[in-house]
């Protein structure tokens, strides 16, 4: 008897992300500036017989809790992640629907690095491929949003962007996605405050104070525009002290919205006291990572040894060129 044909395993990762400007004011109208980091999420996706989708995942839960997220599910964690799967299979048409992913994510959730995003781009890149479909990244880019809204309420896009196209980009909208040609990424240290929270919450509650505060928030959404292009400038020409005074005040507006935390601000001191050019959470905040930008290696050891001491977690991170892959048929 002939041995029975198995499907084969599919696998695509996609890179996490930091927000060097722009995190908030994006969904008010303002371009940000992101960067892929070399943390992944990586799904292996293989037809199956079953006619189910069935999605398992192997998540870095060991995170302290703020509070906010007690009491989430697993299954609630796996829903989004069971989506970005059927948002795919109902794009390919004819095939039956069954279909086994397995994910391992090595993205801090709920740390402002965009651990969603970067699962959701990987399952939909392996579930394509998986069913001979080779997507390119402006789709799989638009595919993720049904996802990305059931987990962060309005996001703007930029998660996604970053993590399908990888590299550093300026995102204002879903058409307006323009990759940075940058010869060195900047020296970015990212340090986790170990306090997690909801990224929905957070955009709620930003959205919602813009509503009653609309001149003051108008001024900040234009202000912060300022310092996205005046940033990206900066980056091309590699003029890091002038990147790091804009990361500064894009903090400080930052602050002001009501999206910083007391652990954010002293790491953040902490590593302008050591030595940083500039420093600012990073992602929706109310905890999660900052970022420093550094002089260099040695400025980044010297900066990231003072936060360790400081309960921060320090990742290593640098820039991740290419968004997502597809890895290899097994
Ligand atoms: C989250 O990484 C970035 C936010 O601006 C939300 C979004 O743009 O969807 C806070």
């Amino acid at each position: 008897m002939k041995p029975k044909k198995m499907d084969p395993t599919i696998s695509a990762r996609a890179p996490a992300k930091v927000i060097l400007t722009g995190e908030h004011f994006v969904v008010l109208g303002a371009p940000a500036l992101a960067m892929a980091v070399n943390l992944y999420s990586t799904a292996h996706a293989s037809r199956n017989e079953t006619g189910k989708v069935e999605v398992e995942a192997t998540l870095p839960l060991r995170l302290v809790d703020s509070g906010e997220s007690r009491g989430v599910k697993s299954e609630e964690l796996l829903k989004p992640l069971r989506m970005a799967a059927e948002v795919v299979l109902d794009r390919v048409h004819g095939n039956t629907r069954g279909v086994h992913v397995q994910v391992e994510c090595n993205i801090p959730i709920g740390a402002g690095l965009g651990s969603s995003a970067s699962t959701s781009v990987a399952i939909i890149a392996a579930v394509a491929k998986s069913r001979g479909v080779q997507l390119g990244k402006k789709e799989i880019f638009g595919l993720a949003y049904k996802p990305e809204t059931l987990i962060h309420n309005k996001p703007s896009g930029v998660d996604q962007a970053t993590t399908t196209y990888g590299g550093v980009i300026q995102y204002k909208s879903p058409g307006k996605v323009e990759s940075i040609k940058i010869d060195q990424g900047p020296c970015i240290l990212v340090c986790d405050t170990g306090l997690h929270r909801s990224t929905g919450r957070l955009v709620g509650a930003v959205v919602k104070r813009s509503k009653t505060r609309e001149a003051i928030y108008r001024d900040h959404v234009d202000e912060v525009a300022r310092i996205t292009k005046s940033a990206r400038r900066a980056l091309e020409g590699g003029r890091d002290e002038e990147l790091g005074e804009l990361m500064n005040r894009n903090q400080e507006l930052l602050q002001k919205i009501g999206v910083s935390h007391p652990m954010l601000e002293r790491l953040i001191k902490a590593s302008m006291e050591s030595g940083a050019l500039g420093a600012k959470l990073t992602g929706a905040g109310g905890g999660g990572c900052m970022i420093a930008l550094c002089r260099g290696d040695e400025s980044k050891q010297r900066i990231a040894r003072r936060l360790r001491r400081m309960g921060g977690t320090v990742y290593k991170t640098s820039l991740a060129r290419s968004g997502v892959e597809v890895l290899r048929d097994s």
